[in-house]
Protein backbone atom coordinates (compact mmCIF):
# COMPACT_ATOMS: atom_id res chain seq x y z
CA UNK A 1 0.00 0.00 0.00
CA UNK A 2 1.32 2.98 -1.21
CA UNK A 3 1.44 5.95 1.72
CA UNK A 4 -0.69 8.62 1.77
CA UNK A 5 0.67 11.89 0.72
CA UNK A 6 0.46 15.32 2.35
CA UNK A 7 -1.34 17.98 1.08
CA UNK A 8 -1.04 21.69 2.75
CA UNK A 9 -3.81 24.18 1.35
CA UNK A 10 -3.93 28.10 1.91
CA UNK A 11 -6.94 29.97 1.21
CA UNK A 12 -7.56 33.71 1.21
CA UNK A 13 -10.40 35.73 1.10
CA UNK A 14 -14.02 34.73 0.97
CA UNK A 15 -16.40 32.39 2.62
CA UNK A 16 -16.57 30.38 -1.23
CA UNK A 17 -12.64 29.68 -0.92
CA UNK A 18 -13.19 28.62 2.44
CA UNK A 19 -16.14 26.14 1.22
CA UNK A 20 -14.06 25.25 -1.79
CA UNK A 21 -10.91 24.89 -0.02
CA UNK A 22 -13.18 22.06 1.96
CA UNK A 23 -13.93 20.67 -1.37
CA UNK A 24 -10.72 20.29 -3.09
CA UNK A 25 -9.49 18.35 0.06
CA UNK A 26 -12.12 16.07 -0.15
CA UNK A 27 -11.86 15.34 -3.45
CA UNK A 28 -8.02 14.69 -3.35
CA UNK A 29 -8.80 12.81 -0.14
CA UNK A 30 -10.45 10.41 -2.34
CA UNK A 31 -6.77 9.74 -4.21
CA UNK A 32 -4.70 8.99 -1.13
CA UNK A 33 -4.34 12.74 -0.05
CA UNK A 34 -4.55 13.64 3.90
CA UNK A 35 -4.20 16.90 5.32
CA UNK A 36 -1.37 18.87 7.17
CA UNK A 37 -0.55 21.53 8.68
CA UNK A 38 2.81 22.22 8.05
CA UNK A 39 3.58 23.02 4.20
CA UNK A 40 6.82 22.45 4.10
CA UNK A 41 6.29 18.80 4.72
CA UNK A 42 3.86 18.23 2.04
CA UNK A 43 3.78 16.63 -1.22
CA UNK A 44 1.25 19.13 -2.28
CA UNK A 45 0.33 22.94 -1.49
CA UNK A 46 -2.14 24.44 -2.80
CA UNK A 47 -2.86 28.70 -2.41
CA UNK A 48 -6.15 29.47 -3.20
CA UNK A 49 -6.06 32.69 -3.95
CA UNK A 50 -8.10 36.09 -4.54
CA UNK A 51 -7.99 38.62 -6.96
CA UNK A 52 -10.80 41.15 -5.14
CA UNK A 53 -8.02 43.87 -4.24
CA UNK A 54 -4.71 44.33 -5.49
CA UNK A 55 -3.17 43.42 -2.13
CA UNK A 56 -4.88 40.06 -2.07
CA UNK A 57 -3.36 39.39 -5.60
CA UNK A 58 0.06 40.61 -4.95
CA UNK A 59 0.39 38.28 -1.86
CA UNK A 60 0.20 35.46 -4.75
CA UNK A 61 3.57 36.42 -5.86
CA UNK A 62 5.37 36.52 -2.41
CA UNK A 63 3.91 33.23 -1.22
CA UNK A 64 4.90 31.52 -4.22
CA UNK A 65 8.77 32.72 -3.90
CA UNK A 66 8.38 31.12 -0.46
CA UNK A 67 7.02 28.20 -1.65
CA UNK A 68 9.90 28.20 -4.81
CA UNK A 69 12.59 27.47 -1.96
CA UNK A 70 10.49 25.02 0.04
CA UNK A 71 9.93 23.03 -3.35
CA UNK A 72 13.81 23.16 -3.83
CA UNK A 73 14.68 22.13 -0.45
CA UNK A 74 12.42 18.83 -0.54
CA UNK A 75 14.25 18.70 -3.44
CA UNK A 76 17.07 18.60 -2.00
CA UNK A 77 15.94 15.95 0.47
CA UNK A 78 14.88 13.26 -2.51
CA UNK A 79 10.99 14.33 -1.95
CA UNK A 80 9.11 16.01 -4.97
CA UNK A 81 6.68 19.13 -3.80
CA UNK A 82 3.85 19.88 -6.08
CA UNK A 83 2.64 23.45 -5.93
CA UNK A 84 -0.88 24.52 -7.54
CA UNK A 85 -2.61 27.74 -7.91
CA UNK A 86 -6.41 27.82 -7.27
CA UNK A 87 -8.99 30.68 -6.96
CA UNK A 88 -9.44 33.79 -8.61
CA UNK A 89 -5.84 34.94 -9.34
CA UNK A 90 -5.63 31.60 -11.03
CA UNK A 91 -8.68 32.25 -13.20
CA UNK A 92 -7.80 36.08 -14.35
CA UNK A 93 -3.83 35.47 -14.27
CA UNK A 94 -3.33 31.94 -14.94
CA UNK A 95 -1.43 32.33 -18.14
CA UNK A 96 1.26 34.86 -16.35
CA UNK A 97 1.89 32.78 -13.16
CA UNK A 98 2.67 30.13 -15.44
CA UNK A 99 5.60 32.64 -17.07
CA UNK A 100 6.53 34.29 -13.93
CA UNK A 101 6.36 31.32 -11.53
CA UNK A 102 8.55 28.12 -12.99
CA UNK A 103 7.83 26.31 -9.41
CA UNK A 104 3.66 26.01 -10.12
CA UNK A 105 2.72 22.63 -11.10
CA UNK A 106 -0.62 23.05 -11.74
CA UNK A 107 -3.47 26.28 -12.29
CA UNK A 108 -6.97 25.50 -11.49
CA UNK A 109 -9.79 28.35 -11.75
CA UNK A 110 -12.54 27.79 -9.31
CA UNK A 111 -15.18 26.12 -12.31
CA UNK A 112 -12.74 23.48 -12.50
CA UNK A 113 -11.68 21.95 -9.02
CA UNK A 114 -13.09 18.47 -9.94
CA UNK A 115 -10.77 18.68 -12.54
CA UNK A 116 -7.41 18.73 -9.76
CA UNK A 117 -6.48 15.03 -9.88
CA UNK A 118 -6.08 14.48 -13.51
CA UNK A 119 -3.84 17.40 -13.38
CA UNK A 120 -1.76 17.11 -10.81
CA UNK A 121 -1.49 13.90 -12.47
CA UNK A 122 -0.44 14.91 -15.49
CA UNK A 123 2.08 17.70 -14.26
CA UNK A 124 3.24 14.52 -12.31
CA UNK A 125 4.41 13.83 -15.97
CA UNK A 126 6.30 16.84 -16.87
CA UNK A 127 3.68 18.66 -18.03
CA UNK A 128 2.73 21.86 -16.38
CA UNK A 129 -1.10 22.15 -16.30
CA UNK A 130 -3.29 25.25 -16.78
CA UNK A 131 -7.24 25.14 -16.81
CA UNK A 132 -9.32 28.25 -16.10
CA UNK A 133 -12.16 27.16 -18.37
CA UNK A 134 -15.73 27.36 -17.34
CA UNK A 135 -17.12 23.91 -17.91
CA UNK A 136 -20.29 22.64 -19.20
CA UNK A 137 -20.66 20.05 -16.68
CA UNK A 138 -21.84 21.68 -12.78
CA UNK A 139 -18.09 21.05 -10.66
CA UNK A 140 -20.88 20.16 -7.88
CA UNK A 141 -21.58 17.29 -9.16
CA UNK A 142 -17.96 15.72 -9.47
CA UNK A 143 -16.92 17.13 -6.29
CA UNK A 144 -16.73 14.42 -3.22
CA UNK A 145 -18.87 14.54 -0.57
CA UNK A 146 -17.03 15.48 3.11
CA UNK A 147 -17.03 12.15 4.98
CA UNK A 148 -18.85 12.01 8.29
CA UNK A 149 -15.34 12.14 10.20
CA UNK A 150 -14.14 15.02 8.20
CA UNK A 151 -17.85 16.32 9.05
CA UNK A 152 -17.07 15.95 13.02
CA UNK A 153 -14.13 17.46 12.83
CA UNK A 154 -14.84 20.99 10.72
CA UNK A 155 -17.48 22.42 14.03
CA UNK A 156 -20.86 22.95 14.23
CA UNK A 157 -21.14 25.72 12.15
CA UNK A 158 -20.71 24.97 7.95
CA UNK A 159 -20.94 26.95 4.86
CA UNK A 160 -22.78 26.05 1.67
CA UNK A 161 -22.47 27.24 -1.51
CA UNK A 162 -26.00 27.45 -3.79
CA UNK A 163 -25.21 30.01 -5.72
CA UNK A 164 -21.57 30.95 -7.79
CA UNK A 165 -21.18 34.26 -10.01
CA UNK A 166 -22.56 37.06 -10.37
CA UNK A 167 -24.48 39.15 -13.53
CA UNK A 168 -24.54 42.84 -12.42
CA UNK A 169 -20.82 44.17 -13.23
CA UNK A 170 -20.35 46.48 -10.61
CA UNK A 171 -17.51 48.94 -12.52
CA UNK A 172 -14.87 48.22 -9.35
CA UNK A 173 -15.54 44.48 -9.21
CA UNK A 174 -13.60 41.11 -10.67
CA UNK A 175 -16.32 38.76 -9.30
CA UNK A 176 -18.03 38.56 -12.90
CA UNK A 177 -14.86 37.76 -15.09
CA UNK A 178 -13.28 35.02 -12.60
CA UNK A 179 -16.23 33.44 -11.10
CA UNK A 180 -18.61 33.67 -14.53
CA UNK A 181 -21.80 34.56 -14.80
CA UNK A 182 -24.67 33.24 -11.96
CA UNK A 183 -25.43 29.87 -11.69
CA UNK A 184 -27.41 28.07 -8.40
CA UNK A 185 -27.64 24.74 -7.09
CA UNK A 186 -31.05 22.70 -7.35
CA UNK A 187 -32.41 22.70 -4.55
CA UNK A 188 -32.62 19.22 -3.62
CA UNK A 189 -28.94 18.64 -4.35
CA UNK A 190 -28.68 21.35 -1.64
CA UNK A 191 -30.86 19.72 1.01
CA UNK A 192 -29.13 16.56 0.68
CA UNK A 193 -25.61 18.38 1.58
CA UNK A 194 -27.24 20.24 4.34
CA UNK A 195 -28.87 17.00 5.54
CA UNK A 196 -25.62 14.66 5.42
CA UNK A 197 -23.92 17.68 7.60
CA UNK A 198 -27.00 18.13 10.39
CA UNK A 199 -26.90 14.35 10.81
CA UNK A 200 -22.85 14.65 11.61
CA UNK A 201 -23.48 17.38 13.83
CA UNK A 202 -23.56 20.68 12.12
CA UNK A 203 -25.98 22.98 14.05
CA UNK A 204 -25.91 26.08 11.78
CA UNK A 205 -25.71 26.23 7.84
CA UNK A 206 -24.48 29.81 5.68
CA UNK A 207 -25.63 29.26 1.96
CA UNK A 208 -23.21 31.36 0.41
CA UNK A 209 -22.94 32.97 -3.08
CA UNK A 210 -21.38 35.81 -5.07
CA UNK A 211 -24.93 37.40 -4.77
CA UNK A 212 -27.07 34.39 -2.77
CA UNK A 213 -30.21 36.46 -2.99
CA UNK A 214 -30.32 36.39 -6.83
CA UNK A 215 -30.52 31.99 -6.24
CA UNK A 216 -33.04 30.83 -8.56
CA UNK A 217 -32.10 27.08 -8.46
CA UNK A 218 -34.53 23.94 -9.91
CA UNK A 219 -37.18 22.64 -7.27
CA UNK A 220 -38.06 19.61 -6.69
CA UNK A 221 -41.45 20.47 -8.82
CA UNK A 222 -39.25 21.78 -11.91
CA UNK A 223 -39.93 25.46 -11.15
CA UNK A 224 -37.39 27.50 -10.16
CA UNK A 225 -37.44 28.58 -6.69
CA UNK A 226 -36.22 31.44 -4.63
CA UNK A 227 -33.92 32.19 -1.65
CA UNK A 228 -36.44 33.07 0.92
CA UNK A 229 -38.45 29.45 -0.55
CA UNK A 230 -35.01 27.71 -0.16
CA UNK A 231 -34.37 28.96 3.26
CA UNK A 232 -38.14 27.63 4.19
CA UNK A 233 -36.79 24.40 2.83
CA UNK A 234 -33.62 24.46 5.13
CA UNK A 235 -35.13 24.94 7.95
CA UNK A 236 -37.17 21.83 7.75
CA UNK A 237 -34.15 19.57 8.00
CA UNK A 238 -33.95 18.28 11.21
CA UNK A 239 -30.92 19.17 13.63
CA UNK A 240 -30.50 22.47 12.05
CA UNK A 241 -30.99 25.06 14.54
CA UNK A 242 -29.34 28.78 12.64
CA UNK A 243 -29.15 29.48 9.19
CA UNK A 244 -27.69 32.25 7.52
CA UNK A 245 -27.10 33.68 4.02
CA UNK A 246 -24.22 35.92 2.39
CA UNK A 247 -23.74 37.69 0.88
CA UNK A 248 -26.95 39.80 -0.48
CA UNK A 249 -27.52 42.59 -3.33
CA UNK A 250 -29.97 45.17 -2.43
CA UNK A 251 -31.62 45.05 -5.57
CA UNK A 252 -32.41 41.08 -5.02
CA UNK A 253 -34.56 41.34 -1.56
CA UNK A 254 -38.12 39.94 -2.80
CA UNK A 255 -40.65 39.48 -0.69
CA UNK A 256 -40.15 35.78 -0.43
CA UNK A 257 -36.46 36.44 1.99
CA UNK A 258 -38.13 39.50 3.76
CA UNK A 259 -41.45 36.85 4.53
CA UNK A 260 -38.66 34.42 5.32
CA UNK A 261 -37.69 36.43 8.39
CA UNK A 262 -40.86 36.94 9.46
CA UNK A 263 -41.67 33.52 9.36
CA UNK A 264 -38.46 31.17 10.25
CA UNK A 265 -36.67 31.44 13.53
CA UNK A 266 -34.10 29.59 12.69
CA UNK A 267 -33.09 32.45 10.20
CA UNK A 268 -30.78 34.42 12.00
CA UNK A 269 -31.55 38.46 12.29
CA UNK A 270 -28.45 39.51 10.99
CA UNK A 271 -28.14 40.69 7.61
CA UNK A 272 -25.00 41.12 5.01
CA UNK A 273 -26.18 44.12 2.69
CA UNK A 274 -23.00 46.18 1.41
CA UNK A 275 -24.26 49.67 -0.23
CA UNK A 276 -20.72 50.44 -1.14
CA UNK A 277 -21.19 54.04 -1.13
CA UNK A 278 -24.06 56.43 0.15
CA UNK A 279 -23.82 59.27 -2.83
CA UNK A 280 -25.98 58.58 -5.86
CA UNK A 281 -23.66 59.79 -8.24
CA UNK A 282 -21.06 57.61 -7.29
CA UNK A 283 -23.27 54.47 -6.89
CA UNK A 284 -24.36 55.44 -10.58
CA UNK A 285 -20.88 55.14 -11.80
CA UNK A 286 -20.46 52.39 -9.38
CA UNK A 287 -23.45 50.79 -11.61
CA UNK A 288 -24.60 49.46 -8.33
CA UNK A 289 -28.39 50.09 -10.43
CA UNK A 290 -29.87 51.32 -6.86
CA UNK A 291 -29.23 54.55 -5.18
CA UNK A 292 -29.31 55.28 -1.04
CA UNK A 293 -33.13 55.83 -0.84
CA UNK A 294 -33.71 52.45 -2.50
CA UNK A 295 -31.42 50.93 -0.43
CA UNK A 296 -32.55 52.55 3.22
CA UNK A 297 -35.98 51.23 1.63
CA UNK A 298 -34.86 47.67 1.04
CA UNK A 299 -33.53 47.94 5.35
CA UNK A 300 -37.13 49.52 6.05
CA UNK A 301 -38.84 46.35 4.80
CA UNK A 302 -36.16 44.02 6.53
CA UNK A 303 -37.01 45.77 9.88
CA UNK A 304 -40.69 45.74 9.51
CA UNK A 305 -40.43 42.46 9.12
CA UNK A 306 -37.90 41.09 11.97
CA UNK A 307 -37.64 44.10 14.86
CA UNK A 308 -34.55 42.61 16.01
CA UNK A 309 -32.71 42.26 12.80
CA UNK A 310 -29.74 44.09 12.83
CA UNK A 311 -27.53 44.86 9.60
CA UNK A 312 -23.47 44.96 8.20
CA UNK A 313 -22.02 46.15 4.84
CA UNK A 314 -18.98 46.94 2.81
CA UNK A 315 -17.77 49.83 1.71
CA UNK A 316 -15.56 51.30 -0.81
CA UNK A 317 -13.96 54.91 -0.05
CA UNK A 318 -12.31 56.64 -2.70
CA UNK A 319 -13.83 55.43 -5.73
CA UNK A 320 -12.78 57.28 -9.03
CA UNK A 321 -14.32 61.07 -8.69
CA UNK A 322 -15.46 60.27 -5.27
CA UNK A 323 -15.70 63.92 -3.44
CA UNK A 324 -15.86 65.14 -0.24
CA UNK A 325 -19.57 65.84 -0.58
CA UNK A 326 -19.79 62.19 -2.13
CA UNK A 327 -18.29 60.80 1.18
CA UNK A 328 -20.26 62.92 3.42
CA UNK A 329 -23.19 61.18 1.61
CA UNK A 330 -21.73 57.96 2.86
CA UNK A 331 -21.10 58.84 6.64
CA UNK A 332 -24.57 60.15 6.57
CA UNK A 333 -25.86 57.00 5.03
CA UNK A 334 -24.15 55.10 8.09
CA UNK A 335 -24.99 57.33 10.19
CA UNK A 336 -28.88 56.76 9.13
CA UNK A 337 -28.96 52.71 9.21
CA UNK A 338 -26.87 52.04 12.78
CA UNK A 339 -24.58 48.83 11.45
CA UNK A 340 -24.09 46.14 13.91
CA UNK A 341 -20.51 46.02 11.78
CA UNK A 342 -18.94 46.92 8.31
CA UNK A 343 -16.27 46.35 6.37
CA UNK A 344 -14.73 49.27 4.38
CA UNK A 345 -11.93 49.31 2.11
CA UNK A 346 -9.93 51.81 -0.69
CA UNK A 347 -11.13 51.30 -3.77
CA UNK A 348 -8.46 49.54 -6.05
CA UNK A 349 -8.02 49.61 -9.45
CA UNK A 350 -8.24 45.91 -10.65
CA UNK A 351 -7.33 45.13 -14.12
CA UNK A 352 -10.24 44.86 -16.91
CA UNK A 353 -12.61 46.66 -14.80
CA UNK A 354 -14.52 49.46 -16.29
CA UNK A 355 -13.73 51.65 -13.36
CA UNK A 356 -9.82 50.61 -14.25
CA UNK A 357 -10.12 53.10 -17.32
CA UNK A 358 -11.71 55.81 -15.27
CA UNK A 359 -9.56 58.84 -14.44
CA UNK A 360 -10.59 60.94 -11.34
CA UNK A 361 -8.12 59.01 -9.17
CA UNK A 362 -8.75 60.03 -5.54
CA UNK A 363 -5.40 60.64 -4.30
CA UNK A 364 -3.54 58.29 -1.39
CA UNK A 365 -3.64 60.64 1.50
CA UNK A 366 -7.42 61.43 0.73
CA UNK A 367 -8.72 57.63 0.68
CA UNK A 368 -6.62 57.21 3.98
CA UNK A 369 -8.30 60.20 5.75
CA UNK A 370 -11.59 58.95 4.39
CA UNK A 371 -11.05 55.04 5.24
CA UNK A 372 -10.09 56.31 8.88
CA UNK A 373 -13.27 58.54 8.81
CA UNK A 374 -15.21 55.83 8.06
CA UNK A 375 -14.11 53.11 10.05
CA UNK A 376 -13.99 55.24 13.10
CA UNK A 377 -17.86 55.58 12.89
CA UNK A 378 -18.19 52.12 12.00
CA UNK A 379 -16.30 51.22 14.93
CA UNK A 380 -18.32 53.25 17.46
CA UNK A 381 -21.58 51.66 16.03
CA UNK A 382 -20.57 48.14 16.39
CA UNK A 383 -18.76 48.77 20.03
CA UNK A 384 -22.33 50.91 20.52
CA UNK A 385 -24.10 47.48 18.98
CA UNK A 386 -21.99 45.37 21.35
CA UNK A 387 -22.13 47.10 24.44
CA UNK A 388 -26.15 46.98 24.63
CA UNK A 389 -25.91 43.06 24.91
CA UNK A 390 -24.15 43.51 28.52
CA UNK A 391 -26.73 42.73 31.24
CA UNK A 392 -29.09 41.06 28.51
CA UNK A 393 -29.62 37.26 28.29
CA UNK A 394 -28.59 36.39 24.72
CA UNK A 395 -28.67 32.52 23.04
CA UNK A 396 -25.15 31.57 21.91
CA UNK A 397 -24.15 28.40 19.43
CA UNK A 398 -21.12 27.06 21.23
CA UNK A 399 -18.71 26.20 18.91
CA UNK A 400 -15.15 24.96 20.36
CA UNK A 401 -12.94 25.44 23.41
CA UNK A 402 -11.37 28.95 23.18
CA UNK A 403 -7.74 29.79 24.02
CA UNK A 404 -8.28 30.54 28.08
CA UNK A 405 -7.89 27.09 29.62
CA UNK A 406 -11.80 25.97 30.93
CA UNK A 407 -13.26 28.44 28.46
CA UNK A 408 -16.02 27.73 25.26
CA UNK A 409 -16.46 30.15 22.73
CA UNK A 410 -19.76 30.43 20.59
CA UNK A 411 -21.53 33.24 18.66
CA UNK A 412 -24.83 35.38 19.35
CA UNK A 413 -27.29 35.50 16.82
CA UNK A 414 -25.32 38.47 15.68
CA UNK A 415 -22.11 36.10 15.05
CA UNK A 416 -20.86 38.30 18.10
CA UNK A 417 -18.45 35.71 20.08
CA UNK A 418 -19.47 35.20 23.43
CA UNK A 419 -16.95 33.45 25.79
CA UNK A 420 -18.12 31.46 29.23
CA UNK A 421 -16.39 29.09 31.57
CA UNK A 422 -17.87 25.76 31.03
CA UNK A 423 -17.59 22.13 30.01
CA UNK A 424 -16.97 21.37 26.18
CA UNK A 425 -20.35 19.41 26.36
CA UNK A 426 -21.83 22.29 25.44
CA UNK A 427 -20.03 22.53 22.31
CA UNK A 428 -22.95 22.38 19.75
CA UNK A 429 -25.78 23.39 21.92
CA UNK A 430 -27.72 26.49 21.89
CA UNK A 431 -27.71 27.86 25.30
CA UNK A 432 -28.32 31.02 27.01
CA UNK A 433 -25.82 33.03 28.26
CA UNK A 434 -26.24 36.10 30.40
CA UNK A 435 -23.38 39.08 29.27
CA UNK A 436 -21.73 40.30 31.90
CA UNK A 437 -18.71 42.79 29.52
CA UNK A 438 -17.08 43.13 26.65
CA UNK A 439 -13.64 42.89 25.87
CA UNK A 440 -12.59 44.23 22.29
CA UNK A 441 -15.09 42.64 20.08
CA UNK A 442 -15.74 39.52 22.14
CA UNK A 443 -18.73 39.31 24.78
CA UNK A 444 -18.26 38.08 28.38
CA UNK A 445 -20.54 35.75 30.18
CA UNK A 446 -21.91 33.18 32.35
CA UNK A 447 -24.05 30.42 31.26
CA UNK A 448 -28.20 31.37 32.72
CA UNK A 449 -27.78 28.67 35.80
CA UNK A 450 -24.15 27.77 35.85
CA UNK A 451 -21.50 29.20 37.66
CA UNK A 452 -19.14 30.52 36.10
CA UNK A 453 -15.40 31.54 36.60
CA UNK A 454 -13.23 34.37 35.34
CA UNK A 455 -13.36 35.76 32.06
CA UNK A 456 -10.95 36.73 29.19
CA UNK A 457 -11.27 37.40 25.39
CA UNK A 458 -10.45 37.23 21.93
CA UNK A 459 -11.42 38.40 18.51
CA UNK A 460 -13.19 36.77 15.35
CA UNK A 461 -13.36 38.67 12.08
CA UNK A 462 -15.77 37.04 9.28
CA UNK A 463 -14.55 37.72 5.47
CA UNK A 464 -16.97 38.27 2.75
CA UNK A 465 -17.37 38.88 -1.00
CA UNK A 466 -19.70 39.78 -3.34
CA UNK A 467 -22.72 41.65 -4.44
N1 LIG B 1 -11.55 47.88 -4.64
C1 LIG B 1 -11.87 47.91 -3.32
N2 LIG B 1 -12.81 47.13 -2.78
C2 LIG B 1 -13.45 46.25 -3.58
N3 LIG B 1 -14.42 45.36 -3.34
C3 LIG B 1 -14.72 44.72 -4.48
N4 LIG B 1 -13.95 45.18 -5.49
C4 LIG B 1 -13.16 46.15 -4.95
C5 LIG B 1 -12.17 47.01 -5.48
N5 LIG B 1 -11.85 46.99 -6.78
C6 LIG B 1 -15.06 45.23 -2.04
C7 LIG B 1 -16.56 45.53 -2.11
C8 LIG B 1 -17.16 44.17 -2.00
C9 LIG B 1 -16.17 43.48 -1.09
C10 LIG B 1 -16.22 42.01 -1.08
O1 LIG B 1 -14.92 43.90 -1.59
O2 LIG B 1 -16.91 46.33 -1.02
O3 LIG B 1 -18.47 44.16 -1.46
FE1 LIG C 1 -21.45 41.28 -8.25
FE2 LIG C 1 -21.11 42.12 -5.72
FE3 LIG C 1 -19.06 42.28 -7.49
FE4 LIG C 1 -21.18 43.92 -7.72
S1 LIG C 1 -19.72 43.86 -5.99
S2 LIG C 1 -20.20 42.75 -9.39
S3 LIG C 1 -22.88 42.59 -7.06
S4 LIG C 1 -20.04 40.39 -6.73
Amino acid sequence: MTPPRKLHIKSYGCQMNVYDAQRMVDTLGGVGFVETADAGDADLVILNTCHIREKASEKVYSELGRLRVAKEDAARAGRTMQIAVAGCVAQAEGEEIIARAPAVDVVVGPQSYHHLPELLARAGRGNRAIDTEFPAEDKFGFLARPSAAAIRARGVSAFVTVQEGCDKFCTFCVVPYTRGSEMSRPVEKIVDEVRELADNGVREITLIGQNVNAYHGEGPDGRSWTLGRLLHRIADVAGVARIRYSTSHPNDVDDSLISAHRDLPALMPFVHLPVQSGSDRILSAMNRKHDAAAYLDVVDRFRAARQDIAFSSDFIVGFPGETEEDFRATLALVDQIGYAAAYSFKYSPRPGTPAADMQEMVSATEMDERLERLQSLIDSQQSAFNRAAIGTVVDVLFERAARNPGQIVGRTAYLQPAHVMASPDIIGRILPVRIDSLERYSLLGKLVSATAGPPAGSTASLVTIGA
